[in-house]
């Protein structure tokens, strides 16, 4: 069934407003989306009523904060189907779960010469952890490149794949080009050679159901604050047998067994990973933003979603001297583009003036951009609230737009 979006986007109070004296038309989803008011009155409801430090006191509140705190921890175990609940990490984001696992599989398993592959289309965020640690060990960084139409060249990855390889990082979803990476496929690829995976969730978990276990990924990874939730709050999830061997990221209290000078003992898993007091206002937000997309048919999300970017890129592609970076035969939430002779800033600022959010610059992703030679680009991401009224209205904005230069 069609989800209702008209009811949809009434739990989102922020949509209902304007912006420089236009209705708001908020297109930079990937960047972050807006939390529904469910989310907003939870964390409220712990912020004014049961503040309390976890695992610590055993007063009323603190009793209550820790209880939700691992009923959260359970809400994101369900909604990508980890096996057990331990194996999912409570970080700051996509950025610090992959800078946590580069670390601690680098410590563990990366020696002078070893190689660690990553793609041409990733986020800053799935490159500088992997060269940080590659310098750190002597370890070797290989790139799978993508084609112009923004597809990965995976024929490639049976000659970067080496004795050497110790562990393969790719993104599920492209923030810039929109492809949807065959994931499934380059997992069962480096397994075959015992490579683990690491899949950069970040734009895949907002728009597509995450089962681990199917896809029997090594960690995978998101933000809270891409999937409706609060900033500051994400997953890391990892096979236990990984996570079990790698030596913990960051020192402190929480993810100690026992400390005395002479020496420290660790936690037990996911402690072990939590050093310090975790944000735990915010996972109890991030798993009310899990509940609130489990609380509607997510399947006829995602074809909506689906439906939204077929239209916005068929509308897009009608305008001549706009370009679309990325036209993989399956893409989902962002599409990226300029237009001939407008600079994209000029763009973005005067798209602002019409109440209609887009992004624009080198999106974290550099790489794409010396692919395609640019400097920057404009990036217009959906999410469910948006509609097809925004989109044609975005559609005559760029129209309009053009005609001025
Ligand atoms: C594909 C991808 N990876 C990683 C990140 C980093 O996410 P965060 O800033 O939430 O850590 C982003 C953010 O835009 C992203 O799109």
């Amino acid at each position: 069934m069609a989800p209702d979006i008209s009811k949809i986007r009434k739990d989102f109070p922020i949509l209902d407003q304007k912006v420089n004296g236009k209705p708001l038309i908020y297109f930079d989803n990937a960047a972050t989306t807006q939390r529904p008011i469910q989310v907003i009155e939870r964390v409220d409801e712990f912020s004014l009523r049961i503040n309390a430090n976890i695992h610590r006191a055993t007063h009323f509140m603190a009793n209550k904060t820790t209880e939700a705190f691992e009923a959260s921890r359970e809400t994101v175990r369900q909604f990508i189907n980890a096996a057990e609940a331990v194996e999912v990490i409570f970080t700051s984001g996509t950025t610090e779960s992959i800078n946590l696992v580069a670390y601690s599989f680098g410590e563990a398993f990366i020696s002078a010469g070893d190689e660690v592959i990553v793609t041409e289309m990733e986020h800053h965020a799935n490159i500088v952890p992997w060269q940080m640690m590659c310098e750190r060990h002597s370890a070797v960084l290989k790139v799978m490149p993508f084609a112009d139409n923004g597809e990965l060249h995976i024929d490639l990855l049976d000659n970067l794949i080496t004795d050497k390889t110790r562990i393969l990082a790719v993104a599920h979803v492209s923030n810039t080009l929109g492809t949807v990476n065959p994931i499934g496929e380059i997992i069962a690829k480096a397994h075959l050679k015992n490579i683990p995976v690491l899949i950069d969730g970040a734009q895949g978990a907002p728009h597509f159901k995450i089962d681990v276990q199917a896809l029997d990924c090594d960690f995978y990874v998101f933000s809270g604050h891409k999937i409706y939730g609060p900033t500051g709050i994400g997953a890391l999830y990892g096979k236990r047998k990984w996570l079990d061997q790698m030596p913990p990221f960051l020192g402190g209290g929480e993810m100690i067994d026992s400390v005395t000078f002479a020496k420290t003992t660790y936690n037990q898993l996911p402690y072990k990973f939590e050093a310090g007091t975790p944000n735990y206002v915010g996972a109890i937000g991030f798993a009310a933003a899990i509940e609130y997309i489990q609380n509607h048919d997510r399947q006829s999300l995602i074809d909506y979603e689906h439906d939204l970017i077929m239209t916005a890129t068929a509308k897009l592609k009608q305008i001549v001297g706009l370009k679309i970076y990325g036209d993989a035969p399956i893409k989902a939430g962002v599409i990226c583009f300029n237009i001939d002779g407008i600079h994209p800033f000029d763009l973005g600022t005067l798209l602002d003036q019409l109440g209609i959010a887009v992004r624009t610059g080198r999106l974290c992703a550099d790489p794409v951009m010396d692919h395609y030679g640019v400097e920057n680009m404009v990036r217009a991401s959906f999410a469910f609230y948006n509609t097809f009224d925004e989109i044609e209205a975005f559609y005559k904005a760029l129209i309009r737009l053009k005609a001025m230069f």
